[in-house]
């Protein structure tokens, strides 16, 4: 068993958390959503500053709501990229500091390997099970083959903005702020999916890319020739008709590749993976094509330390070297080349 603290720092989330393995004891996130909203999406410099305030509280926190002491971990972990470059400094430098006065040793966490272990956490597998992850947050849209820890071979990913980029712009574009996701998704349960019909990208091509950003033109010409929507149950309409878009091609391409790689699981994970319409679409593929689908809780699909600290437990547990190195946009297949 594996005690271990982790920082996550990389966008616009103050995290940390101390898990036991995939055992969450503890899991503190100080959210900046009222900060950058006014703005329409995060701005790196804020980030950063408020990162800085917030980061040691957020510690503390983390130790008080688990009852341990520094003394009684096994590790620290923190996320080390991909992010904006500030704001990941401020966990790497927290954690450097930790590391420092207590002599723990530090594992560097792919951010997106954090949310491959997102869907495990509170669970009972003890290793990492073979499955296709579909990864989708708001910088990112990928498909992944994952045969264990560091064994992650990318299969696509998105050839501009990611899903919940789209969600994001989308949202702008219909003037109902941001993170658009949770927004665009309430209103899409009372509207009708079928009432306009928004292109699915690539959902015919062989291959597992995605493509989001015609999507976002189409809504922006569908909002100049038909104007805002009046009533809330014509936005309600508006707002299924896009996250039907999205959901669909996602769903496709994912259940194309668990088909193909011949494993019969499939992970949702990231901030999107939030999505009820995705969520139940997901599920019901499973249940048609006979793969299991796993989502993880509510709490742990958008940023948090507590999926960080339980890809450094399996990191210290399968005895790797620990080091720490930034980087702002290192793919997670690349990632395993550099600590095999
Ligand atoms: O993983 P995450 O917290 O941060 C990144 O690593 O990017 O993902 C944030 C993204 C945002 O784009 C947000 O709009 C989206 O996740 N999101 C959702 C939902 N909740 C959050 N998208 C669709 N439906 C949701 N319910
Ligand atoms: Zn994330």
């Amino acid at each position: 068993m594996a005690r271990v603290l982790a920082i996550e720092s990389s966008c616009d989330e103050t995290a940390c958390a101390i898990v036991e393995d995939l055992h969450v004891r503890s899991s503190v996130v100080r959210s900046q959503i009222d900060v950058h909203a006014r703005f329409g999406g995060v701005v790196p410099e804020l980030a950063s500053r408020h990162h800085l305030g917030g980061i040691t509280p957020v510690i503390r926190a983390a130790l008080e709501d688990a009852g341990v002491r520094l003394t009684d971990l096994d590790a620290l972990a923190v996320t080390e990229g991909p992010g904006l470059v500030g704001a990941l400094l401020v966990g790497v430098q927290a954690a450097r500091g930790l590391a420092l006065g207590t002599g723990l040793p530090l594992f560097g966490v792919h951010h997106l390997e954090g949310h491959l272990f997102s869907a495990l956490l509170d669970g009972s597998t003890a290793a990492v099970p073979e499955h296709i992850a579909l990864l989708v947050s708001g910088g990112h849209t990928e498909l992944v083959e994952v045969r264990g820890l560091g064994r992650y071979r990318m299969l696509g990913a998105t050839r501009d903005d990611a899903a919940g980029e789209a969600y994001d712009k989308g949202a702008k574009l219909l003037g109902l702020g941001y993170p658009g996701g949770p927004v665009i998704d309430q209103l899409a349960r009372e509207g009708n999916p079928a009432a306009h019909g928004f292109p699915r990208s690539m959902i015919d091509r062989d291959n597992f890319e995605f493509s989001f950003s015609g999507l976002k033109t189409a809504l922006l010409v569908h909002v100049q020739r038909h104007g805002q929507p009046t009533s809330r149950a014509a936005l309600a309409d508006v707002c299924a008709s896009f996250q039907a878009a999205i959901v669909e091609v996602l769903v496709h391409k994912a259940r194309r590749a668990v088909r193909r790689s011949g494993l019969a699981r499939l992970h949702v994970v990231g901030g999107v993976a939030a999505n009820s319409g995705l969520r139940d679409a997901a599920k019901q593929a499973g249940v048609e094509d006979g793969f299991t689908v796993v989502v993880p809780a509510m709490r742990y699909c958008g940023d948090n330390a507590a999926m960080i600290a339980a890809a450094g437990a399996a990191r210290f547990m399968a005895g790797c070297t620990p080091s720490v190195e930034i980087h702002t946009s290192l793919a997670i297949d690349e990632e395993r080349q550099r600590l095999s």
